[in-house]
């Protein structure tokens, strides 16, 4: 299996031969809209009915379309647990014009082999937990099947509070490990939504405006360099000491940080079920009027941030912390 490693990213040949693909393929379809247009004004004046000319531009326009579809399509991946990741995936998907598939959706219906299309990019859209992929996501690409994967543009694009530390060689090595190449990479910087230790906490308001003012700038220029297959980690955010982070400090987080079992609800709870309604997983089962978290879960703080009440906490540790939903996603 052929493995482009980090010094690829400056490869400029690469990028000259997916370039060559897109251009291409978007001047197929005007070519081949040429050639029908022709034939149909062939037939008026062969048959001097005006009805030809008519069915040849529909029939044009159909294989324009086709053409387009086929040059600007993508299948996207995403994981989100308050929706800065899916509000990611929405502006790519927008970009590229192609299907989405919910990760955490996918797992728990089994559905998890997909049929790649000629030319058809990959991406993978997910938050950056504990400077690394959440496991779920590790899960889904250990799991998943893609038939007819040749080479695709595969790209990852997350979001974090801060920075990912070394998440893009992690997801390198591990697509690796499948006989897949990660080609690009990128990072947008959110608000942050980690808040089950001391000292983390939501943003301020003014800190959550200016990155929610800014990252649409970015998703832009990410949109631009996949929809160009432009091999690129120019957009990525490791942050300093990022090899500690991930590694030392984002290892000791998984492992100890991370337990489902500290949720619990206090007398605010008036037993709605919107926890158990946003929760990914399907981990939260509504027993007796109050929520029961399971111990499938992600640690994607969904239920916590989207309770109504502020009525779920984390241990003693979340007490008179903040919340936070993305206010971007469609
Ligand atoms: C369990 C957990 C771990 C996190 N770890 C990191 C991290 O290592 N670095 C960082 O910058 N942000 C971290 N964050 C913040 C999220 O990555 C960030 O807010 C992200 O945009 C949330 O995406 P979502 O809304 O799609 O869930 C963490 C959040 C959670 C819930
Ligand atoms: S969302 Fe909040 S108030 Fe509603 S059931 Fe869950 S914990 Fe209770
Ligand atoms: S239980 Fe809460 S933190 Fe765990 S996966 Fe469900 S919504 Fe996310």
């Amino acid at each position: 299996m052929h493995v482009i490693h980090i010094q690829r990213y400056k490869n400029p040949r690469i990028t000259l031969r997916s370039d060559y693909r897109d251009l291409i393929l978007s001047v197929v379809p005007f070519c081949l809209n040429g050639l029908t247009l022709l034939l149909s004004k062939t037939l008026i004046d062969m048959q001097k009915k005006q009805g030809y000319f008519l069915y040849g531009l529909i029939f044009s326009v159909k294989i324009d379309y086709l053409c387009i579809l086929k040059a600007y399509i993508t299948m996207i991946f995403w994981f989100s647990g308050t929706g800065n990741s899916l509000w990611l995936a929405q502006c790519l998907q927008a970009a590229t014009s192609e299907a989405t598939h919910d990760i955490s959706k996918d797992l728990l219906n089994g559905n998890t082999s997909y049929n790649l299309k000629d030319n058809e990019r990959i991406g993978f859209v997910f938050p950056v937990y504990g400077w690394n992929m959440p496991d779920i996501v590790k899960r889904f690409i250990c799991h998943m099947e893609l038939k007819n994967y040749r080479e695709n543009y595969t790209y990852i694009a997350c979001t974090c509070g801060d920075d990912m530390g070394k998440t893009e060689t992690e997801v390198e090595k591990l697509l690796h490990s499948r006989g897949w190449t990660l080609h690009s990479a990128f990072a947008v910087q959110m608000p942050n939504t980690y808040v089950c230790l001391p000292g983390f906490n939501v943003d301020s308001k003014t800190v959550e405006e200016a990155k929610l003012a800014l990252a649409p700038q970015t998703a832009k220029r990410i949109c631009d360099i996949v929809l160009h297959r432009r091999v690129s980690n120019l957009l990525t955010i490791p942050g300093k000491m990022a090899w500690a982070k991930t590694h030392i400090l984002g290892s000791f987080f998984r492992k100890f940080l991370m337990d489902s079992r500290k949720f619990h609800v206090t007398d605010k709870c008036i037993g709605c079920g919107k926890c158990s309604i946003v929760c990914p997983l399907a981990n939260i089962q509504l027993t007796a009027g109050h929520p029961a978290w399971g111990t499938n879960c992600a640690m994607c703080l969904s239920c916590y941030h989207h309770c109504p009440l502020h009525a779920i906490e984390y241990g003693s540790q979340t007490k008179s912390k903040g919340q936070y939903i993305n206010p971007l996603i469609i």
